[in-house]
């Protein structure tokens, strides 16, 4: 059965944990949804991690459109979420409105945005007013990095922490199913998940948020080796496949490849 996000804002109540991953194809979003993830996320981040940029900001509304389907295509169980590009809302609550809908009818359940200010929290009320479920993501937002001046860890000092807290309680006031906490000290994501009723799902925010992401690429070790301090790799893939590919290619130029099995008499 599909969960839904009144399952999921239900989960906080039961003491039950969130687990949620991103994906950004068929055949990654198929495993996670076999594995039993509850929340799989088609993460701006494919631009850094699938298209190889620097940031976010490039990431445009067709590409996401195009990741969403196919991870829609895969899942029977989990909540699919799509993530609403930069500048895909920012502009005016029409443009939110009518970017977050293509989700929607793409077969994604809900969508998240970054950001606590006024204007997002408008965004965000005109969306849930619209049946379009949101959530939120405060603390350090990719999408905002020159303005932070780099990824930095957010809400260290007491007035920036005090801000995030007032933003997470203002995007549950528009509404938001969830609360995406990414980036901020323990002790602030634990205020927040106990100030708020609907769950917090954090990364890089310790352990007392009511559920955890991971990027696909970070909790497989499909990277170089060089993780963020938040991330534990729970596999060495990149090892697995360049080994699986060095013994590929050895066989085919020592004509080991392809062998009588796998060879039409
Ligand atoms: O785009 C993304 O992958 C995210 C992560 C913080 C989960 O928003």
């Amino acid at each position: 059965m599909t969960l839904t996000v009144r399952d999921i804002r239900g989960m906080k109540s039961e003491g039950r944990r969130i687990t949620a991953v991103t994906a950004y194809d068929y055949p990654s979003a198929k495993l996670a949804d076999a594995a039993g993830i509850d929340l799989i996320l088609v993460g701006d981040s494919l631009g850094t991690v699938v298209q190889g940029l620097a940031t976010t900001l490039p990431v445009t509304m067709e590409q996401m459109l195009y990741h969403t389907g196919m991870v829609v295509r895969a899942v029977n169980n989990a909540l699919v979420m799509a993530d609403m590009p930069f500048m895909s809302y920012q502009q005016s609550v029409a443009v939110a409105l009518k970017n977050a809908g293509k989700f929607l009818a793409r077969g994604a359940a809900a969508v998240k945005l970054e950001g606590g200010s006024a204007a997002a929290v408008e965004r965000v009320a005109a969306l849930v007013e619209a049946g379009i479920p949101v959530m939120g993501h405060i603390g350090l937002t990719p999408q905002s990095v020159h303005a932070m001046g780099g990824y930095r860890v957010q809400g260290k000092e007491t007035a920036e922490a005090e801000r995030i807290l007032s933003e997470a309680r203002a995007l549950e006031q528009a509404g938001v199913f969830s609360l995406l906490l990414e980036g901020i000290p323990e002790k602030l994501a634990r205020q927040i998940s106990q100030a708020v009723a609907v769950p917090t799902v954090g990364i890089g925010a310790g352990v007392h948020c009511d559920g955890q992401i991971l990027v696909w690429h970070d909790l497989l070790g499909l990277g170089d080796g060089n993780y963020p301090k938040f991330v534990k790799p729970y596999a060495h893939l990149s090892r697995t496949i360049k080994k699986a590919l060095r013994t590929y290619a050895d066989e085919v130029r020592g004509g080991a490849f392809p062998g009588p099995e796998q060879t039409y008499h």
